[in-house]
């Protein structure tokens, strides 16, 4: 395994290379991100995994400066797995203020984009650098950022990135708590309650599998149950898969059958994200 902080490094290590698959990341890698890399590797060609904390990302008040940096731990964890790490320093992805950004359909302003705007713009502008950069054929992304997911879709889809789009299911500590590298953050009391997110999507996965159909209730109970708990709710949201727009029960089209429950809430000062997908049978 080779890293390597330079663009004009990697370019030279993969010009050669037939095939290659990418995982983006910010580092402060846990089980999720190497089952990635691990899905990474099953599409043949080199890997290569970046490691770089954006700061178009993260808003003035959140915790850019905070988030856990751990290259070397991080390298040896991707030892056998990736086959390049590509971890820049941030004026090398920005050697001058970024004034050219990626521009997002409104829908970008809902969910997460909402309670963190220019996060998804700040997130889809260095996706699309980092695939000008790495130039993959594949590039895997986990399935528990699930907008984020959705918007880089959207993103190669309509600029024509040639690149395959992948996602990696969430990996899942013990108890169910979504791994991430956020969770870090939780005190023991905090940490002991977060799994009460997953447990809430279940129990609504479980409601609309037993047929019920008045979302909004069912949004509205979660955020309440989850307020009386001590969270700080962002979300919780009943959405059809496709195109992450609120479902219409009434219009019963294909789409409707395949629903993903997702929800954002801050417990202390830690924000979690979880999802959890549904399919309806007729
Ligand atoms: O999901 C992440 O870790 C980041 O948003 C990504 C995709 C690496 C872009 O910075």
């Amino acid at each position: 395994m080779q890293l390597i902080s330079t663009i004009t490094e990697l370019r030279s290590r993969l010009v050669n290379e037939r095939a290659v698959v990418f995982v983006p990341t910010m580092g402060n890698l846990h089980e999720g991100h190497l089952n990635l890399v691990k899905m990474a590797r099953e599409h043949g060609g080199c890997v290569v995994a970046s490691i770089f904390v954006n700061p178009l990302q993260f808003g003035p008040s959140e915790d850019f400066d905070k988030y856990p940096r751990t290259l070397e731990a991080d390298c040896a964890r991707l030892q056998g797995l990736a086959d390049v790490v590509f971890a820049p320093p941030v004026d090398e992805i920005y050697p001058a203020k970024q004034t050219v950004f990626v521009e997002l359909p409104p829908a970008a302003n809902e969910l997460c984009g909402a309670a963190r705007p220019g996060h998804f713009r700040g997130m889809a502008t260095v996706v699309l650098k980092l695939f000008n950069i790495v130039r993959p054929q594949v590039a895997v992304f986990g399935k528990k950022d699930y907008q984020q997911l959705h918007i880089i879709r959207q993103l190669v889809a309509q600029l024509n990135l040639p690149v395959r789009i992948v996602g990696g299911e969430t990996v899942r500590a013990a108890d169910g708590l979504a791994l991430s590298s956020r969770n870090q953050y939780l005190n023991a009391t905090e940490r002991g309650e977060a799994i009460f997110l997953y447990q809430m999507l279940q129990g609504i996965r479980q409601a609309v599998l037993q047929g019920e159909r008045d979302f909004e209730r069912l949004q509205n109970q979660a955020v309440e149950t989850l307020a009386t708990r001590g969270w700080v709710v962002d979300y919780v949201a009943v959405r059809n898969q496709s195109d992450l727009q609120p479902v219409n029960p009434v219009r019963g089209d294909p789409a409707q059958r395949e629903l993903v429950i997702l929800a954002a809430a801050r417990l202390g000062n830690t924000r979690l994200l979880d999802n959890i997908e549904v399919c309806l049978v007729q």
